[in-house]
């Protein structure tokens, strides 16, 4: 009897070997009995040429993390919209040989909002913390999510007024604002704001912001942290003790993990069961109450 190709799939990533990715994926590809496996591949900076000439072909496709998420774009025949805005992308798939690239991270975020909090950005005022890449790709499909308005808060300003300016430019119909990470300007933003945003490193290991002015915060408006180590950051819990609804940061990557899996795979993962692993190997196993029944939108065709 002839066996079954297995097709392979990979994340690629220096360093790459501490990503739940595999874990994640795998546990959703046996349970769809989708015959692929999913590995961890080290790539330095300096062999990334040599890869996404050979190996990446011989992959169904794969996920792109530091430091390679804007490197791989010239390295690629198309780009899918948004990730042609953000100008990175996360998830690559081999079609015919032809590597075409997405950027699931931002439309992960949004899945997640809406799935574990019921968050629609249509209408709200958002502040982000951070101007890096992560800040980029939640900034990009805020304002495509039709937010009031999305200002970008950086401890290096000028990063903030750039990305602000970029995208105000490529997203004539949003209201993309900078500021600083502290003073009069942040103050101001957060007086009418829907949803705060942290997508800084500072959260990662427990670290924490100093005198951070949540008193200007209405408390109704959500807190979302997009660091998942911890998963309760010091952040989250500083905004749950003053009232505010929170959002974990796992929950994005369970979703631009879903999404990679669908464009991959043709097929709709167990949202829940991904989630589940990820907990796991974060040290929590705990899995939301609900029922994950939602699962990911079809993705828009790649452009050339
Ligand atoms: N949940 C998920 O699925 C997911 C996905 C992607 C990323 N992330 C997390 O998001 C975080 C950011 O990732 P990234 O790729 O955007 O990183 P990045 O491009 O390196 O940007 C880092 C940002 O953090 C700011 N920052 C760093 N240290 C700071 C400090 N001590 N005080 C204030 N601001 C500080 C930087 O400000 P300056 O410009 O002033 O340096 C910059 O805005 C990481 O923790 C990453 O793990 C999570």
């Amino acid at each position: 009897m002839p066996r079954t190709k297995i097709h392979k799939l990979a994340v690629i990533g220096d360093p790459v070997s501490h990503s739940l990715s595999p874990a994640m994926h795998n546990a959703a590809l046996r349970k769809r009995g989708a015959p692929y496996r999913y590995e961890a591949l080290r790539v330095a900076p300096e062999k990334l040429e040599a890869f996404m000439k050979g190996k990446a072909r011989t992959l169904a496709g794969f996920n792109v993390t530091v430091p390679h998420k804007e490197a791989v774009l010239p390295h690629l025949k198309r780009l899918a919209y948004e990730a042609e805005l953000i100008g990175a992308v996360n998830t690559v798939v081999n079609r015919n040989g032809e590597l075409v690239g997405f950027n699931t991270d931002g439309a992960g975020y949004l899945m997640s909002l809406h799935v574990d909090k019921k968050f629609d950005p249509r209408g709200k005022r958002v502040v982000i913390l951070g101007a890096g890449g992560a800040a980029r790709a939640l900034a990009v499909v805020l304002s495509l999510a039709q937010a009031r308005s999305v200002t970008v808060a950086n401890r290096t300003l000028k990063r903030a007024e750039q990305l602000a300016r970029e995208l105000a430019f490529r997203l004539p119909k949003s209201k993309l604002l900078a500021c600083p990470l502290e003073g009069k300007a942040l103050e101001s933003a957060l007086k009418d704001c829907d949803l705060l945003v942290n997508t800084t490193r500072v959260g990662l290991g427990g670290t924490s912001f100093e005198d951070f002015p949540w008193e200007k915060l209405p408390r109704r408006a959500l807190v979302s942290d997009i660091v998942y180590t911890p998963r309760m950051t010091p952040f989250l819990k500083a905004a749950k003790r003053r009232g505010h609804p929170i959002h974990t940061g796992e929950g994005m990557l369970v979703f631009q993990g879903a999404l990679a899996f669908e464009i991959w795979t043709g097929l709709k993962p167990d949202v829940r069961l991904m989630r589940r692993e990820l907990l796991k190997r974060l040290g929590s196993g705990r899995a939301p109450r609900k029922p994950e029944r939602k699962s990911p939108p079809r993705r828009r065709t790649a452009r050339s």
